[in-house]
This record gives C-alpha cells, structure tokens and sequence, in this order.
C-alpha cells in the first residue's frame, strides 16, 4: 500500500470504537469519552486516516485554545500500516486545518513521533515524563474541591500560566469527574489546582497549575487521598527536580519521556515554572 491509496476524513463519533481500538494498540490510556470531548471542541478538525473500504489505519486530533495555539494530538497509526507516509498525511491535514485558525501548532510527541514532526518543521520546547503512582491517604489540608461557583476564579487564574484561555477543555474535564478536581486559596485568591480523570488503565491527575511548590504538594497529595489504591499516571515537566523528587517519595517512578513542541514562532509559552503537570498530551 501508498499513501495516495488513504483518504483523510473528519472523525465522527461512530468511528470512536475503531479509533479506541488503535489507541489500545499502542497502549494509551484515553476512553472514548476524551475522544468524544476533542469532536466536540472540533469538529473539522479531529482526522481518520482510512482505507478505500472504510478500515480506520489512523487518527489524528486538533483543539484550539483561542486565536493563539492549536494542540495536535492522538496520533496513531495502525502498527501494521506504519512508515508509509500516512502519519504524515494525518499530521499535515491538522496543519492545514489550525493554521488559519491560530498562530502555533503544539504537542507532545512520543519517541516514535519525535522525527516525524521534526521533518515537518516542530522545534523542541521542554521534556516531560510519564509518571506512575499509586493512590494513598494522606493529612487533610486548606485544600477544597472544586465547584461550579470557583471554576471561573480557577480558569481565570489557569490562563496566563497555560498561555491561552481553555476554559473549553477545563470546564469538560471538571464536569466529568468533579469528585476529583481540587483548588487551594489564600486570602481570596487562588494559588493552584489540579484536576483528574479516568481512563482506561489509570486514573490522569493534571493538569496541576500552582504559585509555588508546597501548594502544588498539597493538591497531588488532595488528588491521591481522593484515589485510594488507585493507579495514576502524571506528567510532569522533568526540569522541576524537587517536584519530581517528590513523585519519587510518594511512591511514582518514571515510564516514559515526552517532549513539548511547537510549529511556528513560540508566541505563548504561558509560565511554564508554574505548569507542574500538564493536562494530557492530547491537549496540552
Ligand atoms: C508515530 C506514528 C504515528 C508515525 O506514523 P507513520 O504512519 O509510521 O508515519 P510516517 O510513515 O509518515 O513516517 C514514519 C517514518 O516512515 C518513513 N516513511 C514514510 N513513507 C515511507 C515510505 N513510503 N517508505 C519508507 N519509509 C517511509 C518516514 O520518513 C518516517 O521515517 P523516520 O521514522 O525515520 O522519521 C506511528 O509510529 C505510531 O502510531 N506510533 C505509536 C503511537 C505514537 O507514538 N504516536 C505519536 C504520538 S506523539
């Protein structure tokens, strides 16, 4: 097969069992209601990659966050169909779908997909590493969950540290699992929170966003007592030692290294010395 025999269509949300069935191949954690939460947020812009009788080989998916930057994510292609050109195909119908719509492309790219993106122009941002860990009590401090009535005091507080407004994708995740979903305060003002959600092998605690270190202890440490014995995978930036130390200390060790790219001029890096764990590779 070539990758003239592919035709790129836009994801529907029939094609979700097919799509779930390439992410298990290269055993990723997402379920199919974070592939149903990235259609909705785009529509056009979420791709399969399929064969002229319909079989699903590949998926790649789009979110925007304002005007600013687009997220690529999900791409996968079927292990059987690799180094034919189609994650290419699929990568560069995102790129033509984001770049009337915002100024840089980003993601997080796995080994595998790390020279793919190269060729195509994305330059490295920072590295970040997939951690694993176990739920587990812990002390209770001033940290509170979440409730519709913080959550606008929470994105408001998100924005500046991510780069872009994504109360689109914050306000979902929280809907989804708000028994999960964290926030610390001082004196009125919000100085970190964290958010989590299932999947399909470990719970994904992030993103967690916070002023300083020990508020960002408190909140993993909300986020573990809420998950008792439960796995839960992070990811956080590997530059912040002491954060990752203490990972170690409450039992996590690294699996895996992601690196952050981008496509363009990197025009909203937002502050990443406050960004301690990211929300998911899908969408940054
Ligand atoms: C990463 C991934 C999506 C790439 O998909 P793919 O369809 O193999 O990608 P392409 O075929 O466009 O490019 C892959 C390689 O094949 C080469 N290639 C493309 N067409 C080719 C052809 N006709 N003949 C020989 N080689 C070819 C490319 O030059 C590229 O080489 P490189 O690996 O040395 O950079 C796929 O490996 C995958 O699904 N991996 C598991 C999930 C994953 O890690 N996804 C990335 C998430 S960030």
């Amino acid at each position: 097969m070539t990758v003239d025999k592919i035709i790129i269509k836009t994801i529907t949300e029939r094609d979700i069992p097919f799509c779930m069935e390439l992410k298990n191949a290269a055993g990723w954690n997402q379920l199919e209601q974070d592939w149903k939460r990235l259609i909705e947020l785009s529509p056009l812009g979420c791709f399969t990659a399929q064969l002229h009788d319909g079989t699903i080989v590949g998926t790649a998916t789009t979110v925007s966050f304002e005007d600013k930057f687009g997220w690529i994510g999900m791409v996968l292609v079927d292990p059987n169909q690799r180094k034919m050109g189609i994650g290419t195909a699929l990568m560069n119908a995102c790129i033509e779908y984001l770049k009337p719509r915002v100024k840089v492309i980003r993601l997080d790219a796995t080994p595998m997909g790390k020279p793919v993106y190269e060729r195509l122009g994305f330059k490295d941002e920072y590295i970040l590493a997939r951690y694993k860990g176990t739920g587990s009590s812990f002390p209770a401090t001033t940290v509170k969950k979440i409730s519709s009535k913080e959550l606008p005091n929470i994105l408001a507080f998100d924005k500046p540290i991510f780069g872009a407004d994504r109360s689109n994708w914050l306000s979902r995740v929280f809907q989804e699992s708000p028994d999960n979903c964290f926030f610390i305060e001082e004196s009125g003002k919000i100085q970190g929170f964290i958010m989590s959600h299932p999947g399909t092998k470990a719970w994904y605690a992030g993103p967690l966003t916070a002023n300083d270190l020990t508020s960002a202890e408190k909140l993993l440490k909300a986020v573990l007592s809420s998950l008792p014995g439960k796995e839960i995978f992070i990811d956080p930036l590997t530059n912040n030692k002491t954060f990752t130390g203490l990972l170690q200390n409450v039992g996590f060790t690294e699996e895996r290294i992601l690196t952050r790219m981008f496509l363009g001029e990197n025009l909203y890096p937002g502050t990443p010395e406050k960004v301690f764990c990211i929300a998911g590779p899908e969408a940054g």
